[in-house]
């Protein structure tokens, strides 16, 4: 039985005074979240101060974003995996597809910020998803493999073992549209096969999140789908209640 794993992606939301009232909330309320693994990511210049913040010994923190050079260099504006580590982050969110929209990051870049990530003993998000017009126009098993092989030709398939996938839909993502539990689930069977044909061992173990509008009222359901371990929240995961709500779902 894979242990369903609840991650707060807070994007670039937040200051001190929100982030303190947040974290206040999660750590009065984290001991009610049952057996999930629980991770929230904030902004990097806050990962610090939201590490210092939270009291709660089972809610690990991850960055949204590392550079694929290691450690430190002549990079302006970027964060290392290293730097990450040194922060006691567990876990990278990589691939986004703000990233991939907005910064243009590309399938190579993503395996490679992957491979850098692992090498430093993060854990990646690896995010995956269609557009809206990619599945409507047939293509949305082409453009999730696309993306999964890239990575698995990088880092290969053994590696993956210490990989969660996240599966985020773009037409779902700040929508209010959330995938129907069976077409998450239908994306997420696809993408464990993927990874079976490959090596069964490792697909049956790596982490499947959903991420897309997950509410308080549409987890419970998502989550009850036998491919869906977790979910990547984004919105709902600003405020402490309903991320709790969420992780308890899942728990
Ligand atoms: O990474 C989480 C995400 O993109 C989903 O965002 O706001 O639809 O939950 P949201």
């Amino acid at each position: 039985m894979r242990q369903l794993f609840v991650a707060g992606n807070w994007k670039m939301h937040g200051d001190k005074a929100s982030i303190k009232t947040l974290v206040t909330g999660l750590n009065a309320q984290a001991d009610s979240v049952g057996n999930v693994s629980v991770a929230v990511c904030p902004p990097a210049v806050y990962l610090d101060y939201t590490k210092n913040c939270l009291v709660a010994s089972n809610i690990a923190v991850g960055g949204q974003n590392i550079a694929e050079e290691p450690v430190s260099g002549a990079f302006t504006g970027e964060t290392s995996a290293a730097m990450l580590k040194d922060l006691d982050c567990e876990y990278v969110i990589l691939g986004h597809s703000e990233r991939r929209a907005i910064y243009g990051e590309t399938d190579a870049e993503i395996a490679r910020k992957v491979k850098t990530a692992l090498g430093m003993g993060l854990t990646p998000i690896l995010c995956v998803g269609e557009t809206l017009e990619e599945r409507e126009s047939g293509q949305l098993e082409t453009v999730i493999s696309t993306q999964l092989n890239a990575v698995i030709d990088e880092v290969g398939i053994a590696a993956f073992a210490n990989v969660v996938i996240a599966y985020e839909p773009v037409w779902a993502i700040g929508t209010g549209k959330t995938a129907s539990s069976g077409q998450a689930q239908e994306v997420h069977a696809f993408i464990r096969g993927q990874l079976a044909a490959k090596d069964s061992a490792v697909a049956e173990k790596v982490i499947i999140q959903y991420g897309g509008s997950v509410k308080p009222g549409n987890a419970a359901e998502l989550f009850s789908q036998p491919d869906i371990d977790g979910g990547l929240i984004g919105g709902a995961s600003l405020n402490a209640d309903d991320f709790i709500a969420i992780c308890r779902a899942a728990g």
